[in-house]
This record gives C-alpha cells, sequence and structure tokens, in this order.
C-alpha cells in the first residue's frame, strides 16, 4: 500500500530483532536475517515493519537499553545492513518503523559515564536525574516511586547521590527539562530519517517528562505504588490513579516538536506511541494533529474475553480519537505481553478464541499491529528459570517475558528449526514446535498461518475504502455484532452456537457448522 497517510489504514508487522532470524549462527537474530526473511512478510500481506531496537547496547533489557543511538550493536549487524533492510523492505514495498528509546539511556552511554565521574552538581549530572537521598545520611531514596521491574526507582552510586530509574537500574531516565537532552534526540530522529526509515515507535511516550518537584507518588486505599505498564485492567473501567511520573502536560511539546522534523521530510514519515496511558482520552492527547500520527491502544489487548467488553473498547477508542481526527490502532500480542492464545487459556481453545479476536479486529478502522509468531499461533513458552533473561526477572522473581520472546520456527523438525544455520538459540525453543514452523503450516488450508495470509488479503480488499464508522448492532457478554462498511462482523465469546446473520462468508476464524460455533468470528458481505 503506497497511498498517503499509508499508516491510516496499515497492518505493521513487529520483529523481535534477537528472536526473528540469526544469519551468523549465533543464536540471537539479526538485521541480515530479517533481510532474508522479507519475503515472508510480503506473502503474509502486511505493509510495514516495527523494528524492536538494534543499537549498540549492553543487551541488559535486551536493546531497550542503548549506548549509542546512531549505531549497530554488532550482535545485529552494522549501519550497512540496517540500510540494505530498508532497501530491500521497500522494493518489497513494505514499510520500515525503527523503534527510538528517549526516556532513558543505557547506564554505559557516554553521557552517564560522564555524570558519574563528574560529580553532584556538575553539568553532566544535569542530563539525568540524580537527587539527594532522604533520611539520615540521606540513606533513603529521594521519593516513593517504584521500578516498573519491581523494586525502588533510584539507585545510590558511590558518592552518595541516587539516580532515578523508572525501569531497570542499567538504565537511568533523561531530565527531558534539560535542552541538550531534546537536540540530542533532534539528531537521532534526523540521523534515521536520513537513512530513510519510514517511521518511528516511540518507547514509553507517556515518560519522558516527570513532575517537576518529584514528589511522592500518593497511594489510594487499595492500591499499591508503582504501575503504568500493563496492569490486566482494561481502561475503559479503571480507576485513576496519582501518577507523578507518567503523563505530564509537557511531554507534548517534545511530540510538537519532533512532528515538525517529520514534516520536513519528503514522503510519509510517521510516529507511533507506546503510552500505557489511564485513559482513553489521554491517550487521543498524544495524537493531535501536531504530534504523533498514531498511539498504541492497549485496551483491545486489555480487554477479557467478552463481546460485551470488546464493544465498549470499539466505541470507547473510536469515541477518543476522532475529535483529533487520529487514526485508531489495534493489538493483541507484543514482547511484553502474554500471547494472546495463552492469555485466552491456551491448547485449542486458546488459538480458537485468538483466531476470533484477530479476525474482529482486522475488520476495525485504522491500523492493525501484529507480532511475530502470532501468525504461527504460538503460544507463550514456560521458560526454564536458568534460561530467564527479562530484567524484571532478575528484580522481582516473577517470571518476565522471555516466554513471548522465543525465536521463531521456521522449517525443519527440531530446534533450532531454520531459525539460523546452526546454534543454540539464545532461548530454547520447545520440542513440539515441528507442526508450527512457517514451512509446516504453508499451504494447509486449516493451518492459522494460512488463516492470516486469507484474513489480510481479504482486509485489503475493504481496508482502504471502508470509511472510518463502525456501527455496533448488537452485543451482549456473549456475541457482538458489528458493520464497517460492506462487511458485517460477528463474533461469538458465548458457550453455545449462534445463527448466522445473512449475508455471504468472506472468511471465518474456524470451522462454521451451520451456525457461528463458540469461540469463533465471521465476516459476511
Ligand atoms: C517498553 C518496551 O516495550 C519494553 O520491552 C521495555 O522493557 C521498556 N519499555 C523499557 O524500555
Ligand atoms: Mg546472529
Amino acid at each position: 500500500m503506497t497511498s498517503p497517510e499509508w499508516w491510516r489504514h496499515a497492518v505493521t508487522y513487529q520483529v523481535y530483532v534477537r528472536s526473528f532470524a540469526d544469519s551468523d549462527g549465533d543464536g540471537v537474530g539479526d538485521l541480515p536475517g530479517i533481510t532474508g526473511r522479507l519475503p515472508h512478510l510480503r506473502d503474509l500481506g502486511v505493509d510495514a515493519l516495527w523494528i524492536t531496537p538494534f543499537y549498540t547496547s549492553p543487551q541488559k533489557d535486551h536493546g531497550y537499553d542503548v549506548a549509542d543511538y546512531t549505531d549497530v550493536d554488532p550482535l545485529f549487524g552494522s549501519l550497512a545492513d540496517a540500510d540494505a533492510l530498508t532497501t530491500r523492505a521497500h522494493e518489497l514495498g513494505l514499510k520500515v518503523i525503527v523503534d527510538l528509546v528517549p526516556n532513558h539511556t543505557s547506564s554505559e552511554h557516554a553521557w552517564f559515564a560522564a555524570a558519574l565521574a563528574a560529580g553532584p552538581g556538575s553539568p553532566e549530572r544535569a542530563r539525568y536525574l540524580f537527587r539527594d537521598g532522604r533520611g539520615p545520611d540521606g540513606a533513603e531514596p529521594p521519593n516513593n516511586w517504584q521500578s516498573v521491574f519491581g523494586g525502588p526507582a533510584w539507585t545510590r552510586v558511590d558518592d552518595g547521590q541516587w539516580y532515578l530509574h523508572l525501569f531497570d537500574s542499567t538504565q537511568p531516565d533523561l531530565d527531558w527539562r534539560h535542552p541538550e537532552v531534546g537536540d540530542l534526540f533532534e539528531g537521532v530522529l534526523r540521523f534515521w530519517l536520513d537513512r530513510g526509515v519510514d517511521g518511528f515507535r516511540i518507547d514509553v511516550a507517556h515518560g519522558l517528562v516527570k513532575e517537576e518537584s518529584l514528589r511522592d507518588q500518593v497511594v489510594g486505599e487499595g492500591e499499591s505504588l508503582g504501575s503504568g505498564a500493563p496492569t490486566g485492567e482494561s481502561m475503559v473501567e479503571r480507576t485513576l490513579r496519582d501518577e507523578p511520573m507518567w503523563d505530564q502536560p509537557e511531554v507534548h511539546d517534545v511530540y510538537r516538536r519532533w512532528r515538525r522534523v517529520l514534516d520536513s521530510y519528503d514522503g510519509d514519515r510517521m510516529l507511533v506511541a507506546e503510552a500505557w496511558t489511564q485513559t482513553a482520552e489521554s491517550m487521543a492527547r498524544f495524537v493531535r494533529p501536531d504530534e504523533m500520527h498514531q498511539a498504541f491502544n492497549f485496551s483491545w489487548l486489555l480487554a477479557p474475553w467478552s463481546a460485551k467488553a470488546f464493544a465498549d473498547v470499539v466505541t470507547g477508542t473510536l469515541e477518543a480519537v476522532a475529535p483529533v481526527g487520529a487514526s485508531p490502532t489495534w493489538v493483541l500480542s507484543n514482547h511484553d505481553v502474554v500471547r494472546h492464545p495463552t492469555r485466552y487459556g491456551g491448547g485449542p481453545v486458546g488459538l480458537a478464541r485468538a483466531r476470533a479476536a484477530t479476525l474482529t479486529m482486522l475488520a476495525l478502522p485504522g491500523s492493525a499491529y501484529l507480532y511475530q509468531g502470532e501468525e504461527l499461533g504460538l503460544e507463550q513458552v514456560d521458560v526454564a528459570p536458568e534460561h530467564r533473561q527479562d530484567p524484571s526477572w532478575f528484580r522481582t522473581g516473577e517470571v518476565g517475558r522471555d516466554g513471548c520472546r522465543v525465536p521463531m520456527p521456521w522449517g525443519g523438525t527440531r530446534p533450532p528449526y531454520d531459525f539460523g544455520p546452526s546454534g543454540e538459540p539464545w532461548i530454547p525453543q520447545p520440542a513440539d514446535w515441528a507442526p508450527l514452523t512457517v514451512a509446516a503450516q504453508s499451504g494447509d488450508p486449516d493451518s492459522t498461518l494460512e488463516f492470516y495470509r486469507a484474513a489480510l488479503a481479504a482486509r485489503r480488499t475493504f481496508a482502504t475504502t471502508a470509511g472510518e464508522d463502525v456501527e455496533v448492532i448488537g452485543s451482549d457478554a456473549d456475541v457482538l455484532v458489528l458493520r464497517r462498511g460492506p462487511v458485517t462482523v460477528v463474533l461469538n465469546c458465548g458457550t453455545e452456537s449462534v445463527p448466522l446473520p445473512a449475508g455471504e462468508v468472506i472468511i471465518a476464524s474456524g470451522p462454521l457448522a451451520g451456525g457461528l460455533p463458540p469461540d469463533t468470528a465471521v465476516w459476511l458481505g
């Protein structure tokens, strides 16, 4: 799809760089590996790919800890490999979105090393959030904020000061009130725009600016400290919390500046926010006409398996973005959450529900984000403790996110399933994935892969022309019926088959047995 504002209707495929394809046999995915597998994305029928961070990084949070924003980590290749990837993607008609991590640097970034060396009160420290501690000898952290990965959001350095890290201690938060920080990132944007990328996914977009006083978070009754990350609650039902570390009004000045930078380039470059805001309205503020183009809408992903909940999310989302003229987005899985077949119960039921939720999502206006491996119906993997690498596991002892990051199975009958030419993948793959490989599923009409290909092909026939309106015709706890342009979608979240409304079946997420069985969705035309 090369129409102007391509992102308004795009299906974007998220590539988790470590786990997509390994070209050199070191067991870690890399940029040449992605380039070699781009035909898979073309054949799947997506419009764009978003690649998770591949910049120079000690990999404490798998690239979300950046030591140099304008170079490629040797683990993943070189700048020439990044250029070759973009060129090849464009030849195949695919747009390229890269990941920008502006909330924090790696503790191995030159700025942080300089800040540690320069000491309290120095200009080098002023680019981060260094503060003196509280209590006798300043031995208590400056405030009560908690890291998203568990434990205090502050770490003390040798001279007694503390620095803020909303994530791991190896990810110090920048002070976005400092002018040099904005200048650094304008340079980074230009560096990648000059190399031809089509857009940026903005990590922790709601976090850059903190309430200036860095005051304590006020915790209400029954609440605990923290949040700002997946909570399992739907945005629609959420009670608002006090969050002085997230979603401050000044953050929008950052995106207005970035929008001006993007608008000064040719082509249709775009910004998509990862913003775990508390309400659909606050999410919409990130996509006002002079800010970002899109924001991930996590309420679809957080919704429970209920037709009523899905209906509320559709209506709430469309109402929130309409006044600002932004295109809505939808997502069910990414590298931070439990894969959706597993969330929906796992096994055959989980997979049937996952396919039904996906088919419903693909009919909606706006753009959809897919996560690598969902087109194969992959489930969350139970990664053994000795193989876990997520920093949240090390900070909390809770399982963490490794289970959705297991390397892709491409072919063959045993690990590494053609993930690479040889070598042990950086997290072991399950022994029973042979039937799930791309090669095994290709050509099998009942496979999840062929279902995704068919659904994306069907979407292309109407997605750009069907308009932005959705009519929710009916929804109780069990059955959702909605219409967009020429397509009627019925999703059965109940336990009984329901009769199909009139119309010709365009595609169904599973077998239809004289009606619409439970855990199934259908498009009718
Ligand atoms: C959100 C990213 O998606 C996640 O993987 C990362 O750990 C945090 N931001 C911190 O950068
Ligand atoms: Mg490799």
